[in-house]
């Protein structure tokens, strides 16, 4: 009977406790824990929804009609006035002519040169100074051309389908097409900026570690296209060479978004790459802009605050940022969702300080929407339009093409259509119309 008693007494006062122990801990952490329920699920549904309705059409009805657009955007454009006077060099935040006027950049992008069929996209369908000329009827004073390093190291003989509105370059090398599309260019009166946009010759830019840096022999034999830091350099020597006496090419933007994990790809070590590759160029031609992109594909020039690029011309340096709807990098949230505030912080951060304290100008090389937006894009793109204006900033439109080359898919963000010729007169023409400043 006692031992049975003290039993029951004992394991009584074991449950007791347990529960004691549950009821302790219990009201302590439920509060907590239901609101971490409650923060995850509205988080995912607030993220669902605005996802949804960033999906939807944007409305675009505050903008005219394209006959409308189009006389806007051609307005006040004379085909034979001068774009800019070179020898360009960097005045603090601007960039000033030879007069020591500020020459804003509002230029093109090209592509084709850095892809996989290694020819500017177009050449099939248009000679090369019409589309020069339509480039510059558009209000473009500049091209960003890009190639990739294999069209260097291989230099092949250009597929003649590709050349077939240009007679004259058929039978003709990758780089004597590119350089042949430069003179159109600045035949044309347009300066050019020459880019070193990837390694290997394809679309360019994903995390294929191969094409993340200018330089990828630490990868072993891992990659297709090899390249030490030396063949970068003599590449861009190579591209550069046939122009050192077309003082409309203004410069060279020396590696497209550079970006990755190792420390190798992080801004010092850039920093000291582009040294080594502009003090070469430099010996070519002291005139050349050398424009230097930040890091983390091109959103990031935080580091040149502590670590600048330091030139023996240092009035010919000009960093280079690029911004979409989706960057934002370093954050959850894409510029395609942020408030205008909070990009605009972004960007103050990360570029705009280095005009702000009239340090260096940075030029935004890329810039780009589709031409039947979505609410996100729409979005993202009023809130750059918004910026660009209160900032001044020089730009670049990626892109004018209508077709991309693989697969010949078409080119949501381009600006002209399959005729090389037609310009896709909507918001994107209209709006950058506002920024030139002639
Ligand atoms: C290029 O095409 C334009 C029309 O787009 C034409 O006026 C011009 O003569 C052509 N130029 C050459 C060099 O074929
Ligand atoms: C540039 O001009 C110099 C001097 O006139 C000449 O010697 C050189 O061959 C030219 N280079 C090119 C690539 O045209």
């Amino acid at each position: 009977m006692t031992w049975w008693f003290w039993r029951k007494r004992g394991l009584a006062s074991v449950v007791a406790a347990q529960a004691k122990r549950r009821r302790r801990w219990w009201p302590t952490l439920k509060a907590p824990l239901i609101l971490l329920i409650v923060t995850f699920a509205g988080l995912y549904l607030s993220a669902r929804i605005v996802w949804r309705r960033g999906g939807v059409p944007a409305n675009l009805s505050v903008y005219p009609d394209p006959q409308s657009i189009k006389a806007s955007v051609v307005k006040s454009i004379d085909p034979d006035k001068p774009l800019c006077h070179p020898l360009l060099r960097a005045r603090g935040r601007d960039i000033v002519d030879k007069n020591g006027d500020r020459i804003k950049l509002i230029s093109a992008n090209w592509y084709g040169g850095s892809d996989m069929s290694m020819v500017s996209g177009g050449l099939d369908v248009r000679n090369r100074s019409g589309i020069a000329r339509t480039i510059r009827e558009l209000g473009f004073n500049s091209v960003r051309l890009p190639y990739a390093d294999e069209i260097v190291q291989d230099n092949p003989v250009i597929e003649a389908s590709l050349l077939s509105a240009n007679d004259d370059l058929v039978g003709e090398r990758a780089l004597d097409v590119y350089a042949a599309v430069v003179q159109a260019l600045t035949e044309a009166g347009l300066a050019v900026i020459v880019n070193n946009h990837i390694t290997q010759a394809r679309w360019c830019c994903d995390g294929y570690p191969c094409d993340m840096g200018w330089a990828n022999d630490n990868l072993g034999p891992f990659c297709p296209v090899k390249q030490s830091e030396d063949d970068w350099i003599e590449n861009l020597m190579a591209v550069m060479l046939p122009h050192v006496n077309n003082t409309y090419v203004v410069g060279v933007d020396l590696r497209n978004e550079v970006r990755g994990p190792t420390g190798r790809y992080m801004w010092n070590s850039w920093a000291t790459a582009a040294e080594r590759a502009a003090a070469r160029l430099h010996e070519l031609q002291s005139d050349w802009l050398i424009i230097v992109e930040g890091v983390s594909s091109a959103n990031d020039i935080r580091g040149a605050e502590e670590r600048p690029v330091r030139l023996q011309h240092q009035d010919k340096l000009v960093y280079s940022a690029h911004v979409y709807g989706w960057s934002g990098w370093g954050s959850l949230l894409p510029y395609w969702y942020r408030t205008y505030k909070s990009f605009a912080e972004d960007m103050d951060k990360n570029w705009q300080y280095l005009r702000a304290s009239d340090t260096a100008p940075v030029w935004i090389g890329e810039i780009g929407a589709p031409g039947r937006p979505a609410r996100k894009d729409f979005h993202y793109w009023k809130n750059l339009m918004r910026y660009l204006q209160e900032t001044d900033v020089d730009i670049g439109y990626w892109a004018i093409n209508p077709r991309k080359p693989k697969n010949n898919e078409y080119e949501s963000y381009g600006l002209l259509e399959d005729d090389w010729e037609t310009p896709r007169y909507d918001y994107r023409l209209m709006d950058l119309t506002s920024l030139r400043r002639q």
